[in-house]
């Protein structure tokens, strides 16, 4: 059976309709992956996942990552919960890839809206491959070769474990190449990345600054609007995403899985 793909926006996202996660069939898993490394983030609608069957469905893409920081679900540590904590002690309201700070950061992130305010709670996505083709020759030619930290530091504090990761920072190239189809990819991020590697911080900031920019422009975004049951899947090698939090004390529960990835080059 051929599944149905509906893309979203000009730059990235496809929506997937017809399939129900809880009871794939081998063909359909091999077109979900193609739709997967074509769109980058893919959406299924009306899922109605019990954590084991997140699980399950996680496993099929590879090893699943456990999160050193963000505390897990009771009873799965291969789920995060991502819960709201207030505007001020949101950790995800910032554009990144996920973990990134990290040797070998996952792959791709699996997200299922559980409970959802009435309005609000978007969540955003950037294609990086698109921000990078933008560039001039000239900026790609200068990009090339360069490295850059990313840090868990922050996060480490603003989720109260200070001592976690502390010193912890893992330099990756700015530019990434997509493992599976080739494809050049920004990697760096206003969470997560903090300088260049051999330059100090001033002369990092406005180059990171400017690909911070470039890497989120209107026209390489996709904006997802939340409904209960939807399972997002995206791509941490090719996209960056932000959680909009304008729900003020609205409960907006998630939870998350991650698949473990490579070594980024
Ligand atoms: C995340 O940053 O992994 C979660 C995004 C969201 O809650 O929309």
């Amino acid at each position: 059976m051929s599944l149905e793909t509906k893309p979203l926006s000009g730059s990235l996202g496809a929506e997937i309709l017809g399939v129900d996660l809880a009871r794939l069939e081998g063909p359909e898993f091999g077109q979900i992956r193609e739709a997967f490394l074509e769109h980058h983030v893919l959406v299924f609608r009306d899922q109605k996942l019990t954590p084991e069957q997140q699980i399950e469905f996680g496993r099929l893409w590879g090893e699943l990552f456990i999160h050193p920081i963000v505390p897990h679900l009771p009873g799965y540590p291969e789920i995060v919960p991502i819960v709201n904590s207030g505007k001020r002690r949101s950790l995800t309201e910032i554009w990144h890839s996920d973990v990134s700070f990290s040797a070998k950061p996952p792959m791709a992130s699996g997200l299922l809206a559980v409970t959802l305010p009435s309005y609000g709670g978007d969540t955003i996505f950037a294609n990086q491959h698109k921000a990078y083709d933008l560039l001039s020759e000239g900026m790609k030619t200068m990009l090339d070769g360069l490295r850059a930290i990313h840090s868990g530091t922050g996060l480490a504090s603003a989720s109260g474990k200070r001592d976690a990761w502390k010193e912890h920072g893992q330099d990756h190239p700015v530019v990434r190449t997509h493992p599976e189809t080739g494809r050049k990819a920004l990697y760096v991020s206003p969470a997560f990345t903090v300088a260049l590697e051999d330059m100090t911080l001033e002369e990092s900031r406005p180059l990171l600054g400017y690909l911070n920019e470039a890497g989120h422009a209107p026209d390489v975004c996709y904006r997802h609007r939340w409904q209960t049951g939807d399972l997002v899947l995206w791509d941490n090698r090719s996209v960056q995403h932000y959680a909009v939090h304008d729900h003020g004390k609205a409960e907006r529960t998630m939870h998350r899985i991650t698949i473990m990835g490579d070594t980024p080059r």
